[in-house]
């Protein structure tokens, strides 16, 4: 991979939603092989952006390359088949299949072949410890596994670069930490690059490489965890009012 055109390369990228400004010229990159913690208060446009990103909102302005090419107009679909997918903060899952068929339903998604799908499928659920679940309905399955499920489902299309909208919310404590495992090893076992959204500071300062900092649509500040935690714009804005709110739920 060419390292000048490599990743998702979003520059100036701007939506307006009847006058209001959800995002006003954010430039961001995402490589493969890292984890990229997008953080801000609620309506800062975290998921406007994971939305334009994905092709399910058009911007206004800027424009969005992965690994060179210029996708801005491309719809969802064939973003997917550039290997750019992202996971949607309720699961869809097929219920009524087997939790193993509707991991290998992502394998085939993703151009593996019929063969071999099940039994790669079963892998991937061992990876995340969740082979015990393989023969049971996915409807069946306790709320904080059918979460990893849909993770893994999009895991096993074979994405270069996967979006996660707020993968944490509604998990209990231990469920959170099962998810934080799981995230953090994914670059490396699949070279993937993971773009996270996420309200728990605890998580994302576990598991992010980078972190991005959106604040009233614009960034507010961006680099590693340690930098970003020191930074007094983000305290002010952001980690001071989520630590209150820690506080106030007894975390
Ligand atoms: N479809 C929409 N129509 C009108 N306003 C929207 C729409 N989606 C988001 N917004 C507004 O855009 C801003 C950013 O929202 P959003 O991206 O959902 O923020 P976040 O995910 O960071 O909480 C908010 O002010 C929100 O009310
Ligand atoms: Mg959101």
């Amino acid at each position: 991979m060419n390292a000048t055109t490599d990743g998702v390369r979003a520059e100036g990228l701007g939506v307006s939603f009847q006058g209001v400004r959800a995002l006003d010229g954010v430039s961001l990159e995402l490589h493969r092989g890292e984890i990229l913690g997008l953080i801000g208060p609620n309506g800062a446009g975290k998921t406007t952006l994971v939305n334009v990103l994905s092709g399910y909102q058009p911007p206004s302005s800027g424009r969005i390359h992965v690994d060179g090419k210029d996708v801005t107009a491309w719809s969802p679909e064939r973003r997917s088949r550039a290997g750019l997918v992202r996971t949607f903060q309720a699961v869809r899952l097929f219920g009524g299949l087997s939790v193993l068929d509707n991991i290998a339903l992502g394998v085939l998604a993703g151009g593996g072949r019929r063969k071999a799908a099940r039994a790669e499928a079963m892998d991937l659920l061992a990876s995340i410890g969740l082979a015990q679940w393989a023969h049971h309905p996915a409807a069946s399955m306790p709320y904080g596994a059918e979460r990893r499920l849909g993770i893994l489902r999009a895991l096993a299309t074979r994405p270069s670069y996967l979006l996660l909208d707020e993968p944490a919310a509604g998990l209990n404590d231990l469920e959170t930490d099962e998810l934080t495992e799981v995230l953090s090893r994914m670059p490396g076992d699949h070279g993937v690059g993971l773009l996270v959204i996420e309200h728990d500071m605890k998580l994302i300062m576990q598991v992010c490489h980078r972190i991005h900092v959106l604040d009233y649509g614009r960034t507010l500040s961006e680099g590693t965890p340690e930098q970003v935690r020191a930074d007094p714009a983000v305290r002010n804005a952001y980690y001071g009012d989520a630590e209150e709110r820690n506080h106030a739920q007894g975390n």
